[in-house]
């Protein structure tokens, strides 16, 4: 069982870098928001109908179910870490990698991409950034428990053929 498992704020690039590092490692990509989905429907509505904790419920049942397969990439949901049984079986499930990304890079994100999120919905402004910077608080303690800590203050890219394994 040797995932390799990102994790960080929402908009902090997990499905970008995650996407990316799969083929390069040999592992199939799995974003596990993407197969909650695949259960409940699209995430909004589902929490908007059913609740923060329900989601959390899903969650954990869907984490355990595809930390049991084979090794993947797995882009978690900012959340996800958040509980402590998943985060405890997250730990020895292989390679759990934070991506850093401080308040500055994270808001132009947020603003541009992250009206969906159901925890941030309908939220602009100052409303906006004190919800995101109250979660972070409460949040960061947690991330930094991972084995690897990335700080990725830019937006991920994949270099050119060319350029990659240089430095
Ligand atoms: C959440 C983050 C979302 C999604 C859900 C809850 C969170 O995933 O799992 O809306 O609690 O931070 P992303 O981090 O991929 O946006």
């Amino acid at each position: 069982m040797n995932h390799v498992m990102l994790i960080g704020f929402m908009c902090s690039g997990k499905s970008t870098v995650g996407r990316a590092l799969a083929p390069l490692l040999g592992l199939s990509f799995i974003d596990l928001d993407r197969v909650i989905e695949a259960r409940v429907g699209p995430l909004l509505p589902f929490v908007q109908r059913e609740g923060e904790e329900a989601f959390r419920m899903v969650e954990a049942d869907v984490l355990r179910e595809v930390l049991a397969a084979s090794p993947a990439v797995i882009a978690m949901g900012g959340g996800t870490p958040t509980v402590a049984s998943n985060l405890d079986l997250m730990m020895t499930a292989g390679t759990v990698v934070w991506l850093d990304v401080p308040m500055h890079a994270l808001m132009p994100r947020i603003e541009r991409a992250g009206g969906d999120r159901p925890l941030l919905f309908g939220l602009k402004g100052d409303a906006l950034r004190e919800r995101v910077q109250s979660l972070l608080n409460e949040r960061i303690g947690i991330y930094a428990k991972a084995h690897v800590r990335i700080l990725s203050d830019a937006n991920p890219m994949k270099l050119p053929r060319s350029d990659r394994g240089r430095g």
